[in-house]
Formats: C-alpha cells, sequence, structure tokens
C-alpha cells in the first residue's frame, strides 16, 4: 500500500465509526444484502486509499439471533468491515436517544427537543448509562481485533467514551479521535449533565481533530473552563500528559466525481435532466432530511423569492433531494411532516397544470444519478442551520467544471471557511437575505461565476478525503512519538 507521496503506509489502520458503510437488509435466516449507508462519514472514509483498513461499526440492524450474526459477520468479512452488534433497547437509549436527541441537537445549537425538554432531562442518566455500555461493546470489538502497531482512529459524537475504553484495555494502543459535527461553544457544552464525562473520556485519546479551527478552539476552552486544565498552542495539558488537539478540514474523492461525469450512464441523466427542464433554471438542494440542514427555511426563501419575482415563476425550479435519516426519532418525523406540508402549500400556491416550482423528493439518489443532477444545476443551495463541514457542497463544485454554477452557502456551516470566497454566503435564518441571494445567483455574469467557481474548485480538488486522512494518522503517529520521547527525558 502506497500514499499519494508514493511512501508506504506499514500499519493497519482500525477505522472505528457508529455506522459502516454499508448497512445491511436481511434476506432469509442466514442471507443479507447491504446497502450504501449514506452521509459525510461515510463519503469521506470511502474516498481515502491507500490504507490497509478495517471499519467497525454497526450495521444498522438487530441481529438477535446467532446464525443472523454469524451470516452477517462474514457478508460484511468481504468489505473489510466488523460488526458491533447493538440490540434493540441499546440502539433505542444509545442511537435515537442520547446521540441523536441529545448529543447531535446540542452539538448544532438547536438545544434540546422544543416540546419535550423535562422528558429529555428525566431520561438523561439511563440514555448516557447506554451510551457508556455501547461505547464499551464497541470498545470490546477493537481489543478484540487490534494488533500491536495498528493505529485506531475513533469517529464522531456517538463514541466520545470510546477512547478512555480504549486506553484502559491497553495504554500503548494509537488511539486517535476525529469529530464530524460542530464541537459548541463552551458555554453550550457546558449545559450537558455528563460534561466533564466525555471531556476526560475524549482527552485519553493521543490526537483528537476538528474540520475548523473554532471547533477545536472551543473544545480548548471547554477543557480549560470545565474541567480547570491547561489549554497550550499543541492542545490540552493534564499532569504532564499532553492531548494534541487540531484542525483537519475533511474534503472529498473529487476526481471520482470528475471522473464519473463522462460516463455513459451519467451523460444519458444530464441528456434526460436537460429534455425535462429544458427553458428553466435549475436549482438543487441535497441533504439528509435531518432538522441540521435548514430545509424548511430553505423553501421559504425560494417561496419569497418566487412572491418577489414573478418573472421566474415558470423559469426556475427548485428540486429537493432528502433522503430519510433517523426515522424512529420524534423530532425527524415531524420534520418530515412539515417539509411535506410547506412543499404541498408552495406548489398549491405557484404550481400550474403543466409544471410545479418545486419537486421534493425523500429518497437517496444512486451515484450516477446524483452527478448528473449536480453537473446540470445552475444553483446550488446549502442552508444549514449549523454543519461539521458539508460535503455535499464540495460534491456540487467538484461537479461544476463546465457550467459553472453558483454556490449559496450558509455561514453556520464548516465549509464556509474554505469556499466562502468562492460561495455567495447566507444567514439560513434570514429567509429575506436567501431570497435575495436566490436573485443575485440566478443573475450573476458569466464572468463573476467563472472567477468564483475556480477558486472553489481548486479548493475541492487540492484538498482531497485523501489529504484529510493522511495528515491526521500521520500527526497521530508523530503524536504518540514525540509523547514517547518525552517521557524518556
Ligand atoms: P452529513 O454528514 O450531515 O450527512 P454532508 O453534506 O457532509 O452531510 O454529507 C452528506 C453525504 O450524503 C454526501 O456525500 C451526499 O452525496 C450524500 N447524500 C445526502 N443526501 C443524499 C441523497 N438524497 N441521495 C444520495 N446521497 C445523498
Ligand atoms: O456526518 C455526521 C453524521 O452523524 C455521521 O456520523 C453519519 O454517518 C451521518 O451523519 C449520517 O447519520 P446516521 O449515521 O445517523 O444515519
Amino acid at each position: 500500500f502506497e500514499r499519494q507521496d508514493g511512501r508506504p503506509f506499514r500499519q493497519r489502520l482500525l477505522v472505528v465509526a457508529n455506522r459502516l458503510p454499508v448497512s445491511a437488509v436481511r434476506r432469509g435466516e442466514d442471507s443479507w444484502s447491504l446497502e450504501m449507508s449514506s452521509g459525510g462519514l461515510v463519503t469521506a472514509l470511502l474516498g481515502v486509499k491507500g490504507f490497509e483498513a478495517r471499519w467497525i461499526g454497526w450495521a444498522g440492524v438487530n441481529v438477535p439471533d446467532e446464525i443472523g450474526q454469524r451470516a452477517l459477520t462474514d457478508a460484511l468479512a468481504q468489505k473489510k468491515c466488523i460488526p458491533v452488534f447493538l440490540d434493540e433497547e441499546i440502539v433505542h437509549q444509545y442511537y435515537n436517544g442520547y446521540c441523536n436527541n441529545i448529543l447531535w441537537p446540542l452539538f448544532h445549537y438547536l438545544g434540546l427537543p422544543q416540546e419535550d425538554r423535562l422528558a429529555t432531562t428525566r431520561s438523561f442518566q439511563s440514555q448516557f448509562a447506554a451510551y457508556q455500555k455501547a461505547n464499551q461493546m464497541f470498545a470490546d470489538v477493537v481489543n478484540k481485533h487490534y494488533e500491536e502497531g495498528d493505529v485506531v482512529w475513533c469517529h464522531d459524537y456517538h463514541l466520545m467514551f470510546l477512547p478512555k475504553c480504549l486506553k484502559e484495555y491497553n495504554s500503548n494502543m494509537k488511539v486517535g479521535w476525529f469529530l464530524h459535527t460542530p464541537f459548541p461553544s463552551s458555554e453550550i457544552h457546558r449545559t450537558l449533565p455528563s460534561r466533564s464525562e466525555l471531556l476526560r473520556s475524549v482527552l485519553a485519546a493521543d490526537l483528537v481533530g476538528f474540520h475548523t479551527y473554532d471547533y477545536a478552539r472551543h473544545f480548548v476552552s471547554a477543557c480549560t473552563r470545565i474541567l480547570g486544565l491547561e489549554g497550550t498552542p499543541e492542545g490540552v495539558e493534564d499532569q504532564g500528559r499532553l492531548t494534541r488537539v487540531a484542525a483537519f478540514p475533511i474534503g472529498i474523492d473529487a476526481e471520482r466525481f470528475i471522473r464519473a461525469l463522462d460516463t455513459l450512464p451519467v451523460q444519458e441523466h444530464i441528456k434526460e435532466l436537460k429534455e425535462r427542464f429544458a427553458g428553466r433554471k435549475v436549482m438543487l438542494g441535497v441533504d439528509r432530511l435531518d432538522m441540521i440542514k435548514g430545509i424548511p427555511q430553505k423553501i421559504l426563501a425560494f417561496e419569497k423569492f418566487l412572491e418577489e419575482n414573478s418573472y421566474w415563476h415558470d423559469k426556475v425550479v427548485l428540486l429537493q433531494i432528502a433522503v430519510p435519516t433517523r426515522t424512529d426519532v420524534p423530532e425527524y418525523q415531524k420534520l418530515t411532516s412539515q417539509v411535506h406540508e410547506i412543499v404541498g402549500r408552495i406548489n398549491g400556491r405557484f404550481g400550474t397544470l403543466t409544471a410545479v416550482p418545486i419537486h421534493h423528493l425523500d429518497r437517496s439518489l444512486d451515484f450516477h444519478k446524483l452527478c448528473a443532477l449536480y453537473a446540470v444545476t445552475d444553483v446550488a443551495l446549502v442552508t444549514s442551520l449549523r454543519d461539521g463541514m458539508n460535503l455535499v457542497s464540495y460534491e456540487f463544485v467538484a461537479c461544476q467544471d463546465l457550467k459553472k454554477g453558483v454556490l449559496i452557502l450558509s455561514e453556520f456551516a464548516g465549509a464556509a471557511q474554505s469556499l466562502g470566497a468562492g460561495a455567495i454566503l447566507v444567514n439560513p435564518w434570514n429567509i429575506t437575505e436567501v431570497a435575495a441571494s436566490i436573485a443575485q445567483a440566478l443573475n450573476m455574469p458569466a464572468e463573476e461565476r467563472e472567477k468564483r467557481h475556480q477558486h472553489n474548485f481548486k479548493h475541492v480538488t487540492h484538498h482531497t478525503a485523501q489529504e484529510w486522512a493522511e495528515m491526521f494518522v500521520s500527526e497521530l503517529n508523530d503524536t504518540v512519538v514525540e509523547a514517547q520521547l518525552r517521557t524518556r527525558q
């Protein structure tokens, strides 16, 4: 195995994330089919080549029986994946509860679920216990497969307790932890009842990584203010032990998208889409159907744009592709009905017998269709209320080298720090501003579009998922070597 610079990797990488890159669907007692999972973490890690990697995680399904577990383990082994089996109760309390009802909204500055604050506060202790238990189950599987010299790379808010569990098994294990969401201001983090336990556990890792410098700074502030530890330019120090903390902005495998555009299936989809939407400008949203993505706000801004710009009524269409996610969590169920209701109302208001202004699809699109959609789009709308990075914005840019469409991007997405100079940045809560930016984007002269696109395209093609992973792993190795040298002195 080789890196981009030609040097070989001799280490095995154990990637540990709540979700495996494939989700399992049961077809019989001992037969399974595997489907691609959606989400930025999966997309980014699948874009990384050249590591001798194993992926440890949950296959998104409850498998109570031994026959099923054995068959699924075998099926996943073909994909170099190792399953962690979580039962229904744990999934309910750990994944739906603590991860997605508590940590997720809190880390995205949305607070606890609106109508349910007291109930959430009451169930907090049992959900945190389940979270710790689930993290211990992940640690058990890692420990079973760990070989001396392996690098263990833990991912995301689901597994904040994991570094501590792993170091308890083996203090020599090289452990890195990376967060794919924002890390909020310490004033938000300190409202969490389990704030200290989570910080202490993450600090057990050798290297802690975030998408942006701001998230890293918030984490260090939380450690100094909540735990009373010392923050240094390198990270956080506790009784002479340094946990290195740094920013590693993620990217995509841009070449994969660029290459796909020339393939026959993508070209055919492009042709169909061009015929279907001839004479209209195409605006596009691609998101998991999640409250952080600001989908209702985006659609309301589009409605405002239509209200104020009758010229565009039959000349523009918004395609919103929203793959359902976390469908057992009540907040997500409410969001689905809310989006359907708003889309129905606006289409009723502005639609004609032959055309509607919004096409909303609740589904995942395959890679070729997605590339074709990105390629025919004139304006992409990424209006996340908060987002760790947002790779959809990167994918759009990668597919736009011919068309040079405009990216409207939330200032609250991590991507605003890298694509800000090329995109039109907006506050997604301000629908008047977003509506005005839609008008600006649709009327933007070709020369300006070209300039903005070049800036973004350069970034997306240079700062890739591969570079991100190589930087993280080599920094982790260096950090461990430096720590060993320090203890010898
Ligand atoms: P998140 O990690 O919150 O899901 P990102 O924008 O970083 O957000 O990553 C989302 C990933 O999921 C992207 O790779 C995108 O292509 C994919 N994705 C999102 N929605 C869909 C969809 N409807 N169909 C296919 N892929 C999707
Ligand atoms: O990128 C954030 C993230 O939570 C990833 O960890 C995850 O893969 C993705 O969103 C999709 O969420 P879920 O795994 O809950 O479907």
